[in-house]
């Protein structure tokens, strides 16, 4: 079974055996049937790299439906199962005037899979929206809600990264939005930089609207669309250093970009690593770095997961030979 449509990067892989699950019924009984076995659990596809073919049976969690399950003061709670378009989400929200998630917009994937990494963009986390989600256990088949703390979010990290990788499939997401048909006492997150920026162009009082669309505009300038270009979105995290290496480094290199993390920690852009170790837009055959932000590798045509590693490896070498950092992959290596 190909999977070269169900990955953003459009790698060509063949699964063993593939299960597509529409209803919680359905993922419970391919769950059954595996019960014991490894599997692998495919949401949107939009952050791994497949390195080899999958010998694992593949399960696509491809729940549908969002309902709203309680309202308290300004607030909705939105339940949406795990299989729905992330954007389509956001675009329920702008259109029903839920405030929260308009500078998540145009992030690709699906909603199940978003608590994993703790998506975030332009000054928003996942982890500032999300109430609860519900999940099943692959071991025992029993179905348990875990909530905000129960996840422990971090920068592009979770629970489901650590003490429970492998452990869950996330069938819903129930996101806490603040509805602005009752209220207007709502905190516009316009603090990034670009957002700011971007906004200065468009006329009129400050809108979700408005601002999902100065984050669509951000996003089409700078991010290749998977649909036209293969990619993952930010192929590495952006590395923490120490205080002191970071005073060290800026001492030699007084333009690089920070933002300081606590009172210890530094996150640099590894985008700028990169840049300046002059691999954007480097192409070695159909592997490549994307043309305008170099954070941001993608496939132009019939590249293979490994030749997209291999220009992953030589990157992380180089901004370690350079810098003495060590930047990590954002994107799940499948091997
Ligand atoms: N930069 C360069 N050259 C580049 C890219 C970036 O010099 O090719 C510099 C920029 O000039 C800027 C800094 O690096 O000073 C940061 O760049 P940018 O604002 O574009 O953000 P980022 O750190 O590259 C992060 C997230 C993105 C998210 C944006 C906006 C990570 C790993 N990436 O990117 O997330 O959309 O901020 O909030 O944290 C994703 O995870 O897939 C993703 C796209």
């Amino acid at each position: 079974f190909s999977l070269k449509s169900y990955n953003t990067f459009g790698i060509s892989a063949f699964a063993k055996a593939y299960s597509a699950t529409t209803t919680t019924q359905q993922l419970k009984e391919s769950l059954g049937y595996y019960v014991g076995q490894d599997i692998f659990l495919l949401g949107g596809g939009s952050n791994m790299l497949l390195i080899n073919d999958i010998q694992k049976p593949v399960i696509h969690v491809l729940l549908k439906g969002m309902e709203v399950t309680r309202r308290e003061e300004n607030n909705v709670f939105l339940k949406v199962m795990a299989g729905e378009n992330w954007h389509d989400f956001i675009l329920y929200c702008i259109e029903n005037n839920l405030a929260g998630v308009e500078n998540l917009s145009l992030i690709p994937g699906n909603v199940g899979t978003s608590p994993i990494q703790n998506i975030g963009a332009y000054g928003v986390e996942l982890k500032d929206v999300f109430h609860s989600c519900e999940v099943i256990d692959l071991k025992s088949l029993e179905e348990k809600t875990l909530t905000l703390a129960d996840c422990k979010f971090g920068y592009r990290d979770s629970i489901f990264k650590n003490d429970a990788a492998g452990k869950y499939v996330i069938t819903s997401v129930t996101f806490k939005l603040t509805d602005l048909n009752q209220t207007i006492d709502y905190d516009f997150k316009i603090g990034y930089g670009a957002i700011k920026e971007e906004l200065d162009g468009l006329q009129g009082d400050l809108t979700i609207q408005k601002i999902s669309q100065a984050v669509i505009n951000i996003r089409s300038s700078k991010l290749p669309d998977p649909k036209v270009l293969g990619n993952s979105g930010s192929f590495f995290k952006n590395p923490v250093i120490k205080r002191t290496v970071y005073e060290d480094l800026i001492r030699m290199h007084p333009d690089m970009p920070s933002y300081p993390l606590d009172e210890n920690y530094v996150k640099v852009p590894a985008g700028w690593l990169i840049d300046q170790s002059g691999f954007k837009g480097k192409r070695y055959g159909d592997a490549g770095v994307h043309e305008k932000q170099a954070l941001v590798l993608v496939n132009y045509g019939d590249a293979t997961g490994k030749e997209i590693l291999d220009v992953a490896h030589k990157i992380q070498q180089h901004v370690m030979n350079r810098y003495g950092i060590k930047i990590d992959t954002e994107v799940n290596l499948i091997d």
